[in-house]
């Protein structure tokens, strides 16, 4: 790779530029765009729970599946900040005004996914079919918890 023969020096150069438009980015996030990363990320763990959802319907093996559950635990501690004000309505969003209006109990829901998806990862490790079945329900539940008061129908 000729662009960084100078060694260190270019990768300095590089993470450098890419800390600034990092930054940049996120000064010229707009609503929308806020809006459609939480729904991205939203689907993308949609997808994980229903890949977990067959893995248990099929009695397959669900140690690989303790990577998605790190990936849902990572992304229920970044929620409370993608529902900043002015993210309300636009964007086809589906978020219901109590996200606001309670936000105490908004984060909540989303701390008690952290913690019910890190435990999933857990019991995923140790590959106890049993185990991660009963931890995926309880998973499960949060999701719809929050669901039931925080987003309209899909
Ligand atoms: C703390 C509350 C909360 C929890 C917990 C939660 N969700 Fe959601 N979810 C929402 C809200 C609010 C939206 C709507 C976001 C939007 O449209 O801006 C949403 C949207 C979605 C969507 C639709 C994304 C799209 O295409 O627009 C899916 C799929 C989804 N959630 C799956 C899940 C799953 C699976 C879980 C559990 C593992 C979960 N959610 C846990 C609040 C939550």
């Amino acid at each position: 790779m000729r662009l960084f023969r100078n060694g260190l020096g270019g990768w300095a150069v590089v993470a450098a530029v890419m800390g600034l438009v990092t930054a940049v980015g996120a000064l010229a996030a707009t609503p929308d765009d806020i809006i459609a990363e939480r729904r991205a990320g939203y689907k993308h763990v949609g997808d994980v729970f229903k890949t977990m959802k067959d893995a248990v319907a099929s009695d397959a093996d669900v140690t690989p599946l303790a990577a998605g559950a790190g990936e849902i635990a990572d992304w229920a501690k970044r929620v409370p900040t993608l529902f900043p004000p002015g993210t309300e309505t636009g964007g086809g969003t589906h978020a219901l005004p109590p996200v606001w209006s309670d936000r105490p109990g908004f984060d909540k829901l989303a701390g008690d996914l952290a913690t019910q998806a890190a435990k999933l990862q857990q019991v995923a490790a140790t590959g106890d079919k049993a185990a991660f079945a009963a931890q995926f329900k309880a998973t499960g539940a949060v999701c719809g918890e929050c669901h039931h008061t925080y987003r309209a129908k899909l």
